[in-house]
């Protein structure tokens, strides 16, 4: 399903062999549940242990919520709507905005309550006025300023559009007992489902947090999870040479001591933007701490070669990629031939389109690595999503190794606190603004 490979690596044998000893104990801690953060361990075993009860409430609400609405806002920030979206955008097809609920296999997803800008949710309700909504609020606390101001808007909107039918159109995951969207929620009798108390946002992809609105959207969760469980039990091995997520997270950690400070996530398939940003989230929030970790940047190629390439092929040599390549394209589509070879480029004639863009990974490759950019290769067989759940399970577990590994605590996030500070400050004083 998936594999990893290393190139032009500035690392010998022998550093490797130096870091098993300090895989084996992060290792040991993280499956005994002693490590840093281990409050927030209860994504390592979900995919095995989940509630089938609870997952089967989801599908049934989905079920639902499809049957009544032609689109599905999605209300949330960070870990509480990156997965769903980097799942959802992957698996869509392309221009899916303008085709028709029975043509996409299920109502749109909209995702608002990740920003504060005044023309997006205009636009949105603008957008919906006329189409069949319901709303989907994914809030931990319930007190996350830009999503709990979007759901006060949209709130109002949908009652003043459904009146008291609004309240069957709404649907709260958030916290289980305490929490204030959990009270709102029960006082106006909104459906709820739990984010698990053990689980941080950027872990929670396979919960409801993500699992309600991408089976809302006709994705197969079931194969989501599966795929997951697949990778859980592959990721067993304590042994750097047997598990290919050690192997990518120790590669991480030499690299960085090494003065390789940011790591590029590279893919070939624009559709994967949203997985770039998933895991920029995940990477950036769970070990950019105590004044070190890793700086996650994404690049879509080729597109931002012609914009980044430059920088990559010979800017600053702290840089370091990690390409996403899917092996098997769903679709291909051959290039016709050009009789008066008017672009000069009669190489590519007869070629299909995915082997040229191969040829690109390949090409780019060679030139990175000889310019001195230490490059490692995650392969996917293909896009499904099956694929999809192992890929993000992947990186999970890569991230919890990687942050032990550094010594901080990949599970919290101390440091997202500054700004909202500021910005209650300012907004309890009213001292700033226009
Ligand atoms: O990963 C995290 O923990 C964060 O990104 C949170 O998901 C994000 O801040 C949203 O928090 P909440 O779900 O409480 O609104």
């Amino acid at each position: 399903m998936i594999d990893i490979k290393l190139d032009y690596m500035p690392i010998a044998n022998h550093e490797w062999i130096g870091m098993e000893p300090l895989l084996k104990v992060v290792h040991n801690s993280l499956h005994k549940g002693d490590c840093l953060g281990s409050d927030f361990l209860g994504w390592l075993d979900y995919p095995e242990n989940y509630s089938k009860e609870e997952f089967g409430r989801v599908k049934a609400e989905a079920k639902r919520l499809r049957g009544m609405c032609d689109a599905l806002i999605v209300v949330g920030i960070g870990g509480s709507y990156l997965g769903t979206r980097a799942v959802y955008e992957a698996m869509m097809p392309y221009y899916h905005e303008s085709l028709s609920k029975a043509e996409r296999g299920g109502p749109a997803l909209y995702f608002i309550g990740n920003d504060l800008s005044t023309g997006h949710i205009i636009a949105l309700m603008e957008r919906l006025e006329n189409v069949e909504t319901a709303l989907v609020i994914v809030s931990k606390s319930g007190k996350t300023l830009e999503p709990a101001t979007a759901f006060r808007l949209l709130r109002k909107w949908l009652e003043e559009k459904y009146g008291d039918d609004a309240k069957d159109r709404i649907v709260a995951v958030t916290d289980g007992e305490k929490g204030v969207l959990k009270n709102l929620a029960d006082k106006k009798g909104y459906r709820t489902f739990v984010v698990p108390d053990d689980i941080g946002g950027r872990y929670s992809v396979f919960t409801p947090v993500g699992m309600l609105p991408l089976a809302v959207a006709g994705i197969d969760v079931d194969g989501l999870m599966a795929g997951a469980a697949y990778m859980r039990n592959k990721l067993m091995d304590e042994n750097v040479s047997n598990n290919i997520c050690y192997r990518y997270a120790v590669t991480r950690m030499i690299l960085l001591r090494k003065g390789k400070l940011i790591e590029l996530l590279v893919n070939y398939e624009p559709k994967l933007i949203y997985i770039t940003e998933w895991w920029k989230q995940l990477f950036g929030e769970s070990e950019g701490k105590d004044q070190k970790g890793i700086f996650p940047a994404g690049a879509t190629f080729t597109t931002d070669l012609h914009s980044m390439g430059q920088w990559i092929q010979d800017g600053s040599r702290n840089i370091f990629e990690t390409v996403l390549r899917i092996r098997h394209e769903k679709e291909d589509i051959m290039v016709p031939e050009d009789e008066i070879d008017g672009d000069g480029l009669d190489f590519i004639d007869g070629k299909p389109l995915s082997l040229i863009n191969d040829y690109a990974l390949l090409g780019t490759s060679e030139a990175h690595g000889t310019g001195g950019v230490p490059q490692i290769l995650v392969e996917l067989d293909r896009m499904d999503e099956k694929n999809l759940g192992g890929l993000l399970y992947f990186f999970m577990k890569a991230c919890a190794i990687s942050g032990l590994l550094n010594g901080v605590n990949p599970f919290d996030q101390p440091g997202v606190e500054a700004y909202k500070t500021n910005l209650y400050r300012l907004l309890q004083s009213d001292e700033g603004g226009k």
